[in-house]
């Protein structure tokens, strides 16, 4: 029997527009495999899943869901969720080996017949050229925190965009560069798992910027239109009291979040609260004149990655507003809602507020939601069927969520359902299950699972079809 959150929520969810896109997400690394083939070098994922103890299990993404070999099968997949797009990532060390030097022609080949393959289905490529696989080699040579890998990433950027530009028209520079520059560079806890809180401000920077170069140069080179943009992860930031301290917490984590990338993106600025902060812990953001024009060249999207929200104390459990390190205490509390598989609380309403107020504080930039999903420990049948009415739920609530800030005024354009199939989810292998398609993978084994009907369903109802 349906709910009356439920009743509500489909009721939003059909006042979604006709023309709304509608999509799937994947990226290279979590389903490709094939990391040794056609000339392809590792990536920083390569290294760390080889690290003992950084990968649940051991994993890692030699084999993934074999998708490099099952391209095919699995667009005719895409084609049968009735989505009208597909964004998937592009591999680096695929398309320039060892992050320096010419193209490798067998690497980029591969997406070359990905998006042939798009197209022939009526199905819209969204290409986003960098989901955390760097050549290991330029992590060699410093990584992000070092100012030539900016460079290099335009570089390569202008070799996908030089071959796929006739038929890609939507582009995304970078996926969430929160967590490339703070798990990966400050928490240790993503590739390569570096601990240096210096280090990962350098690397929003560099981020930032090889996004600029990169964006300033496809323009450039574009001969028809195009339209460009950069994924950001990001949740609500609410304090866990009216008290002065967690309303600071809670602007922190905005600032390192949020702002740090939108307002220079927007505004060629960074915020001034969170330089301060940062000066305070003796941390400079390594600006060069001109940097931050370039940081700010026009994009025509962005991409909004929504999982979770998140309450701040600004106090730790002892009362203390200090850390070890000196410094104010920034403070994760949970609210007591139910969670996922991830441990990660679900808010809808924190989607509807961020989404609001980022229309708010940045107007003028439509929005598409370019992930959101959740991962739950599905039963399947004998047959590899999931009854996952958990996930189904929560793409109901969040969808609903979208619709209701669309209400509130903020230009939500579109969609993407994380992701087209359960794949390799990072430092937590192949525990954790985010597809709407379930991969047995002893025999990969492909399965619609009951949220993949209902987002199909969703779709063709919202368009006006039967
Ligand atoms: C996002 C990543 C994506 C996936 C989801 C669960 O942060 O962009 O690759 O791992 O989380």
């Amino acid at each position: 029997m349906e709910t009356t959150a439920a009743a509500v929520e489909a009721d939003l969810i059909a006042s979604l527009p006709a023309d709304f896109r509608w999509g799937v997400a994947t990226s290279a690394y979590q389903i490709e495999g094939a990391v040794d083939e056609d000339g392809r070098t590792p990536s920083i994922w390569d290294t760390y899943c080889r690290t003992p103890g950084m990968v649940h299990n051991g994993d890692n993404g030699d084999v993934a869901c074999d998708h490099y070999h099952r391209m095919p099968e699995d667009v005719a997949l895409i084609k049968e969720l009735g989505v009208d797009t597909y964004r998937f990532s592009v591999a680096w060390p695929r398309v320039q080996p060892r992050g320096t030097g010419p193209v490798n022609e067998k690497g980029l080949a591969f997406y070359d017949r990905l998006v042939d393959q798009l197209l022939g289905q009526g199905i819209d490529p969204w290409v986003t050229l960098y989901h955390w696989d760097l050549p290991q080699e330029l992590e060699d040579a410093g990584g992000w925190p070092v100012r030539d890998t900016a460079y290099r990433f335009a570089d390569y950027a202008m070799m996908v965009f030089d071959k796929l530009q006739d038929r890609v028209r939507i582009w995304t520079t970078l996926n969430e560069p929160w967590c490339t520059a703070m798990l990966g560079y400050s928490e240790g806890r993503q590739a390569p798992g570096r601990q240096e809180f210096p280090a990962a401000i350098a690397a929003v920077h560099h981020l930032l910027l090889g996004h600029g170069l990169a964006t300033q140069r496809m323009r450039e080179a574009a001969t028809s239109p195009i339209e460009l943009g950069i994924t950001l992860n990001m949740g609500s930031s609410y304090p866990a009291t009216d008290s002065a301290a967690d309303r600071e917490a809670a602007r922190r984590a905005d600032g390192l979040g949020g702002r740090i990338y939108l307002d220079p993106l927007r505004y060629g600025r960074y915020p001034k609260d969170v330089v301060a902060d940062l000066l305070q812990q003796g941390v400079e953001i390594p600006v060069l004149d001109g940097d931050l024009e370039i940081i700010s060249a026009p994009i025509d999207v962005l991409g909004v990655n929504y999982y979770s929200s998140h309450r701040y104390s600004g106090v730790d459990e002892n009362g203390s507003s200090r850390g070890a390190d000196g410094q104010p205490v920034t403070r994760q509390v949970l609210s007591g809602l139910p969670v996922t598989d991830m441990g990660w609380e679900i808010v809808p309403s924190g989607f509807t507020d961020l989404l609001v107020r980022l229309g708010r504080d940045y107007p003028g930039l439509p929005m598409v939601i370019t992930e959101n999903g959740s991962a739950f420990a599905d039963q399947p049948d004998a047959d590899g069927y999931v009854q996952d009415d958990d996930r189904t739920a929560y793409f109901q609530s969040h969808i609903g969520a979208v619709a209701a800030a669309r209400e509130a005024g903020a230009d939500v354009r579109g969609y993407f359902a994380w992701s087209l199939m359960d794949n390799f989810e990072w430092s937590y292998g192949y525990a954790k299950r985010f597809g709407i398609v379930r991969v047995d993978y002893e025999t990969q084994q492909r399965t619609l699972k009951a949220s993949a009907l209902w987002y199909r369903d969703t779709i063709r109802r919202v368009r006006g079809g039967a």
